[in-house]
């Protein structure tokens, strides 16, 4: 792997994300690891990202020194390229010159093996408040910036590059190519990595961990669990058996897609368990968020591990029990919840009836080393339904987290026929791509006064929250167009009983957050 060392921001998780782009694998790692722990991942070339802190304040993160002596290929950006700069002999200067955002740079000597074949003059996304001021010895300078005469260094002999600049950040103009120029020529990495590699590399690695025992996956509908059972099957078929719960809080066509549409695809043996019934007389009359949300979860869990029961004992009868459980586990998980060794088990839950408490299920995770875009690729290599590849992120409480007020069946019905216009034309309008998500809303309490046809009308308001986002920690509203929100507001207000009024959340994130609840 190209090894990405973690210098605290969230600029690693972006960096490993592009040179997957560029084709080579990478893995990151925090900037605690020594040489030796280096060395024996035998990595091809490692890349030092950016972080907060300063090389001066004391307790800055700091790296082994014998890193950059092992002879590997190593990129270092932002903070990293002044760590390179400070542990190699060149000088690191506080000039009390910010340069934060888009930036000039002029590249110099034809920008060496890094910058080669480059505009002279670019835009570049700086965000730093040292500089360096002498590059180490023996180290060609290959741009610089108005407030940085040493905004690019290199040693071909070494195998040792720095920039000041953000390359992962889609502002610098050239920094894909920045990357590319590292990887494929400085170190000489194959661009080889692709999803091809990946299903087949995994379903060696699932056989094996597998074996002839048996599996089960819940489906949640959403593209992670959606694509880690279709891997499993590719790699086990009929050991697997796949869980879909229809809890009744689901929206239009959804459960059709998965039974129908994803079943065709795969051809998984699913079992789907209607629970409507069970998860609305839990909510009945329940209207606090944090209540409904907690009354779902744990309704969820039960029906799962009864089905999950079921089964085991089922199977027990014929001595070959469910020993697994899949989950769609992706990178950024892994990497957040501190890298993880990669061998959890998870306990049954005791209320199960009829369990031995010590039943473990072993997981199997196939997506853990993958990031969103990746599993997308996947699936359609695997051949699932576009439906279910591209959704849009859908929380798992559904739509119950989308009426404001209590859920029952008849709110539900409301907002599903609103939710399909919304969703519907958004589709057609070739809006998908360019939004993160649109949820959309009941204030089931609230009702205003109408006209429609010659009756006056005391319906509910309807909400449309488009947001544009890059993870969901933070969004923006999106500004659609006008003739989009009127053709929605039409056919909402005309078509689905109840409902009279149609508004836009024109909030961004924070303060508000993306759901209403
Ligand atoms: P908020 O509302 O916190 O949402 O800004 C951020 C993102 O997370 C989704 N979301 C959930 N996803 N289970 C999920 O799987 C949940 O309980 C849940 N709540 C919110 C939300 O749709 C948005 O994409």
């Amino acid at each position: 792997p190209v090894l990405v060392v973690d210098f605290g921001a969230q600029y690693a998780q972006l960096i490993a994300r592009r040179v997957r782009e560029a084709s080579v694998y990478s893995e990151i790692v925090p900037h605690t690891i020594t040489a030796a722990e280096v060395a024996a991942k035998n990595p091809v070339g490692i890349v030092l990202s950016g972080g907060p802190s300063s090389v001066y304040e004391p307790g800055s993160p700091s790296l082994d020194k014998g890193i950059l002596e092992l002879g590997i290929p190593t990129l270092g950006i932002c903070y990293g390229f002044q760590v390179m700069a400070t542990q190699l002999g060149g000088e690191v200067a506080q000039t009390g010159r910010r340069e934060y955002g888009a930036t000039d740079v002029t590249i110099t000597g034809g920008g060496g093996t890094l910058l080669a074949g480059q505009p002279e003059q670019q835009t570049t996304w700086m965000s730093h408040g040292d500089s360096v001021s002498k590059a180490p010895d023996g180290f060609e300078v290959l741009a610089s910036s108005d407030a940085t005469p040493v905004a690019a260094f290199a040693s071909d002999e070494r195998k040792l590059y720095g920039v000041q600049w953000h390359p992962e950040v889609k502002h610098s103009e050239f920094g894909q190519r920045v990357l590319e120029n590292f990887l494929h020529t400085a170190a000489g990495i194959p661009a080889d990595w692709n999803a091809g590699n990946v299903i087949a590399e995994q379903v060696a690695r699932i056989r094996h961990q597998i074996g002839t025992g048996r599996v089960i996956c819940g489906l949640s509908g959403g593209v992670d669990s959606a694509v880690a059972a279709a891997l499993v099957h590719e790699a086990v078929g009929d050991q697997l058996t796949c869980v879909f719960v229809d809890h009744g809080l689901l929206r239009q066509d959804e459960r059709r897609q998965v039974e129908e549409d994803y079943v065709k695809a795969t051809g998984v043996r699913l079992i789907t368990i209607d629970a409507e019934k069970q998860f609305l007389d839990a909510l009945a009359g329940v209207t606090d968020p944090e209540t409904k949300r907690k009354i779902i979860g744990r309704e969820f869990i039960r029906t799962f591990e009864q089905a999950q029961a079921d089964l085991v004992a089922e199977t027990a009868a014929d001595g070959d029990p469910v020993r697994f459980l899949v989950q769609g586990t992706l990178y950024p998980d892994v990497v957040e919840s501190g890298g993880g060794s990669g061998t959890a088990n998870i306990k049954s839950h005791h209320n199960v009836g009829g369990l031995p408490e010590d039943l473990q299920f072993e997981l199997v995770e196939p997506l853990r080393a993958l990031f969103k875009d990746e599993v997308r690729e996947i699936g359609r290599q695997l051949g699932l339904p576009e439906v279910i590849v591209a959704r849009q992120p859908f929380p798992g409480p559904g739509l119950g987290i989308r009426i404001i007020g209590s859920v029952d069946k008849e709110r539900l019905e409301i907002l599903r026929h609103a939710d399909a216009i919304a969703r519907a034309e958004l589709t057609l309008a070739g809006l998908d791509n360019s939004i993160w998500q649109c949820p959309v809303v009941l204030l089931a309490d609230v009702r205003s006064v109408g006209v429609q046809g010659d009756g006056r009308t005391y319906g509910h308001p309807i909400v449309l929250r488009p947001v544009s986002s890059e993870d969901a920690m933070t969004a923006d509203w999106t500004r659609l167009p006008y003739d989009v929100l009127a053709k929605i507001s039409n056919r909402i207000t005309n078509e689905v009983k109840d409902v009279n009024r149609v508004v836009l959340d024109v909030t961004s994130k924070p303060p508000g957050t993306i759901e209403w609840e």
